[in-house]
C-alpha cells in the first residue's frame, strides 16, 4: 500500500519539489534517472541535489538503484506529493482528510476545500511496479513508460469521461485533474454492495442504475467495469463512479462490455433479492433496450 504523504507536505521545501520534478522529468527518458543528470533536470546545484536527494530518500519519495550507474526513480509517494503540491498551488484543495476507500486501482481520500471533495490517486501498475523491479534487476531502461505512465493515462481517461458525462449522468462532479490524480465531488451514500435495501426498493434501484447506463450510452459511453462496487446508493439517488476503463460506444467490444455490465448488475440483484428481481431477466434484451435508448424497467424485459 502507498503511504499517505499528506502529512509530509508541510515539511517539504520548494527545492524538494524541484528535485522531485527533476526526477519526474528524467523518467520521461529512462526508468532510472542518472544522478549526474539531476542538477540539470531539477535546476539545482550538485550540492543541493545531494541534500534534497537524502531528504527525499528518507521520506521514500524517491528510490535509488545502482545498475551500471546510480539511478533514481520517483515512488508512488513522490508522485502523489507532486500532484498534491499542484492541487494546493491551484487552490483546488486545502488539506487531505481520512481515507474514503482503497480499491484495486485507486486510493481515495476525503479532501478539504470550500466543501468536502474526494481525491483519487490512480494506482494502475502498482503491483507490477514492485515485481517489475525484481525481475528486471539489471536490465535498466527498457519499458520506462511503466507504472507512472499507466496511472497517469488512467486518470486522464477517467477525468475526460466524467467531464463528458457530467451533469447529464449521475457521476461525481469532476473538479480538477493532475498527473495520476483526480479531484471530484464526494458523493453521498454507500456502495451498492454494502447498502441495506428493503427488498421492495431493489427493483427501483436497479432501474435507476440501468437508466444511468442508458443515458451514458446515449452520450457515447459504456462503463465497462460495472458492479455493485462502483455504484453508490443514497436517499437522493444513485451515483455511478470509477470510469477509467470506460469505452466509447463505437469501440469494437462495446456491445460485449455493455452486456457484461448489465449482466453483473442484474445477477447481483438476482442473487441478493431473488424474490424481487426476475432471475431470468434477459440480459441481451436489456442491452438492446439500452442501445436503442428505450430502456423502461427491468420487469418489462423479463422473459415470459
Ligand atoms: N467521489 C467519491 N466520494 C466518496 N467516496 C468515493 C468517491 N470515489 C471513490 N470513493 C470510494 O473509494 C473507493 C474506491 O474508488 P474507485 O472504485 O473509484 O477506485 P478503484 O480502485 O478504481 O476501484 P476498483 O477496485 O473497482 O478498481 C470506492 O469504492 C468508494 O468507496
Ligand atoms: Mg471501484
Amino acid at each position: 500500500m502507498v503511504r499517505n504523504v499528506a502529512g509530509d507536505m508541510a515539511a517539504l521545501d520548494a527545492e524538494d519539489f524541484y528535485l522531485l520534478s527533476g526526477v519526474e522529468q528524467g523518467m520521461r527518458f529512462s526508468e532510472w534517472v542518472r544522478r549526474d543528470k539531476l542538477p540539470d533536470y531539477a535546476d539545482l546545484t550538485v550540492e543541493e541535489v545531494d541534500y534534497r536527494l537524502d531528504r527525499c530518500l528518507d521520506r521514500e519519495l524517491v528510490q535509488r538503484k545502482t545498475i551500471q550507474y546510480e539511478g533514481y526513480q520517483l515512488t508512488f509517494e513522490g508522485y502523489d506529493a507532486l500532484a498534491l503540491r499542484t492541487f494546493s498551488e491551484r487552490d483546488t484543495i486545502d488539506g487531505v482528510g481520512s481515507p474514503l476507500g482503497f480499491g484495486k486501482e485507486g486510493d481515495v481520500y476525503e479532501v478539504q476545500s470550500f466543501k468536502p471533495l474526494a481525491l483519487k490517486y490512480h494506482r494502475e501498475g502498482y503491483t507490477n511496479f514492485r515485481e517489475v523491479n525484481r525481475e528486471r534487476e539489471y536490465t535498466a531502461d527498457r519499458n520506462h513508460v511503466s507504472w507512472m505512465y499507466t496511472a497517469r493515462k488512467a486518470a486522464e481517461r477517467e477525468y475526460a469521461t466524467m467531464e463528458a458525462l457530467y451533469p447529464d449522468i449521475s457521476v461525481p462532479r469532476p473538479v480538477d485533474h493532475n498527473r495520476h490524480a483526480i479531484v471530484m465531488d464526494k458523493f453521498d451514500g454507500v456502495e451498492l454492495g454494502r447498502a441495506k435495501l428493503e427488498p421492495a426498493q431493489a427493483v427501483g434501484v436497479l432501474d435507476l442504475v440501468l437508466r444511468e447506463l442508458t443515458a451514458a450510452y446515449e452520450r457515447g459511453w459504456v462503463h465497462a467495469d460495472m458492479s455493485e462496487h462502483n455504484v453508490a446508493v443514497a436517499e437522493s439517488g444513485v451515483t455511478i463512479f470509477d470510469w477509467p476503463q470506460a469505452v466509447p460506444t463505437d469501440h469494437e467490444n462495446a456491445r460485449e462490455f455493455l452486456e457484461r455490465d448489465v449482466g453483473n448488475l442484474v445477477r447481483y440483484f438476482g442473487r441478493k433479492y431473488p424474490h424481487e428481481i426476475p432471475r431470468d431477466a434477459d440480459i441481451a434484451a436489456i442491452a438492446d433496450a439500452i442501445v436503442d435508448g428505450r430502456f423502461e424497467t427491468v420487469r418489462a424485459v423479463a422473459k415470459e
